[in-house]
């Protein structure tokens, strides 16, 4: 890893459709830092996630997570982590010790960013309901691991990834 990348490495973590990878792309650019996307990088190396879920289990694709989170760590830079890396206890312990913004969006804004996705949590009637339960039940490890907390329901993500990079660069 640059010595930059590792001084100005970040985690963002927050609910399917909190806007992690735009937000992250963005912020990633400002602070001149590589992004990196953990689903993006399992689904080059492993084949798309919903074939993932069918054929080998939602467990076997959370140690495909974890793996990805470790790599992802080891090279630094804005590090966008799927939905439910925070689900596994040894994941949560590894970014205990990294900067991780918590990117929260409210159940009215999520419905339209919902539309068209392929996430196999989500799948067949009322995508937003299934979100909302989901949600419930990650809330509090997402709340354990956040160092910040940024809400994206109803702001340009540009502006979310600059006071995200603000705050990054005073913890720096
Ligand atoms: C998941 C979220 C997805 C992806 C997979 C599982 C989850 O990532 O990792 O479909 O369990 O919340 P996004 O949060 O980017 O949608």
């Amino acid at each position: 890893m640059t010595s930059e990348a590792e001084h100005l490495t970040l985690v963002l973590v927050g609910p399917m459709a909190a806007g992690k990878t735009s937000v992250g792309r963005r912020a990633a650019r400002r602070l001149g830092v590589p992004f990196i996307d953990t689903d993006k990088r399992i689904v080059a190396e492993h084949g798309p996630i919903p074939e993932i879920f069918a054929t080998r289990g939602e467990d076997s694709f959370r140690e495909l997570e974890r793996d990805a989170v470790v790599k992802a760590l080891e090279d630094g830079g804005v590090i966008s982590l799927g939905g439910g890396a925070v689900t596994d206890e040894k994941t949560r312990r590894l970014l205990h010790t990294q900067p991780v913004v918590f990117l929260t969006v409210s159940e009215d804004a999520v419905g339209d960013r919902l539309r068209g996705g392929n996430r196999p949590l989500l799948a067949g009637d009322d995508p937003v309901e299934k979100w909302k339960r989901i949600y419930a039940e990650r809330r509090g490890w997402y709340e354990e691991v956040a160092s910040i907390t940024f809400d994206t329901s109803r702001r340009p993500m540009q502006r979310i990834a600059d006071e995200i990079v603000a705050w990054r660069r005073e913890q720096a």
